[in-house]
């Protein structure tokens, strides 16, 4: 969409919400529901900053696919809430036809989640998986409580990811697969509207020593006893070999780096996962935009220039997802 068309549709968008016509940002429920009944699963990007939102929403309307935009506590932290907000408001409006639902990443706490609430998110993920059973049920059920009096949806987690990365810090020895059981029981407890399982992926750039498995005999038997509730898959980044490569090849260091491979979140997206999060990948794109931008032009200092190379690297690895991977391309 050129500028003048955007700033035309923007007052014709802000007429219509003023009537109260349009509903800008949405839960991720609808989406949910046709990724369940179609086969397909939804991206869920982790924003930071202006340039990651706009690659992730011009691949989303380039594709014509809905997509969630979600912000860890760190990131709220860095961008500060107030500036996320207006940013992907704005997404919204540039792309009033795209399904956009703005979510809170590994929420630590009550407090956390209830801040993200009050400031228009539409959805919420509380991580209580580093408790126990019945802490995690407690916490996620007083979260779920408060959420849904505001019409906003709750992701929870049950069992542990093993890696480390930031703010999400499990050590891989206690790396726990979520017990199917033990999930059928927790969604009935909570009434959480989606539920992240442990089946083998985990954050950060560094996922498998060896051969990259899943087990999806566990996701199986947990989709057979809660058929209804949407699926979340953490730690899913490919770690795209080439983006790997790109910033190696210009000046980085990041060696013996692994993902889950394509054709394995494929095989997810069709067996009942309807929510695949990805950051490094986007960390990746970033990052091998800008090394290559100032490797080959040593002269740019303007940083509209490698921002705008990575920005366009982030379009292209999303597109990649939304149309090769995930399935979710024209789903909007
Ligand atoms: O799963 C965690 C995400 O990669 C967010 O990481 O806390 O550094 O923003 P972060
Ligand atoms: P990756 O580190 O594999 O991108 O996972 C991101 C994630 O799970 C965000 O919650
Ligand atoms: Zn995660």
């Amino acid at each position: 969409m050129d500028h003048l068309t955007y700033l035309k549709n923007r007052n014709k968008i802000a007429i219509e919400k003023q009537r109260g016509g349009i509903n800008m940002l949405v839960t991720t429920k609808e989406m949910f529901e046709k990724s369940m009944k179609e086969g397909f699963a939804i991206g869920a990007f982790n924003i930071n900053d202006l340039e990651i939102l706009q690659g992730i929403v011009d691949a989303a309307g380039e594709c014509n696919s809905p997509v969630i935009l979600q912000a860890s506590s760190s990131a709220i932290k860095y961008a500060r809430i107030n500036y996320l907000m207006k940013m992907v408001e704005a997404a919204t409006e540039e792309y009033p036809n795209i399904p956009i639902a703005i979510h809170l990443d590994h929420g630590p706490d009550f407090e956390t989640a209830k801040m993200c609430i009050d400031n228009g998110f539409t959805s919420v993920m509380i991580d209580g998986s580093k408790y126990d059973f019945e802490e995690n049920v407690r916490l996620t059920k007083q979260v779920v409580d408060y959420a849904h009096s505001k019409g906003v949806v709750v992701e929870a987690e049950l069992g542990k990811l093993a890696g480390i990365e930031d703010d999400v810090n499990v050590d891989s020895k206690d790396a726990m697969y979520t017990d199917p059981a033990q999930a059928e029981e927790f969604v009935k407890r909570t009434g959480c509207d989606s539920l992240a399982i442990a089946i083998g992926t985990s954050h950060g750039a560094y996922k498998f020593k060896g051969e990259a498995k899943l087990r999806f005999d566990i996701l199986k038997e947990i989709k057979d006893r809660i058929p209804n509730t949407p699926i979340v898959l953490h730690g899913a980044s490919t770690v795209i070999p080439e983006l790997v490569d790109m910033c190696n090849k210009y000046g980085g260091n990041i060696p013996g780096a692994k993902g889950v491979p394509d054709e394995i979140l494929h095989q997810a997206s069709i067996s009942g996962v309807s929510k695949i999060n990805v950051d490094t990948d986007l960390r990746l794109a970033m990052t091998a935009g800008i090394r290559k931008t100032f490797a080959e032009e040593p002269n740019v200092f303007d940083p509209r220039k490698y921002l705008g190379n990575a920005r366009e690297l982030i379009k292209e690895t999303v597109k990649h997802k939304m149309t090769d991977v995930f399935g979710s391309s024209n789903k909007a």
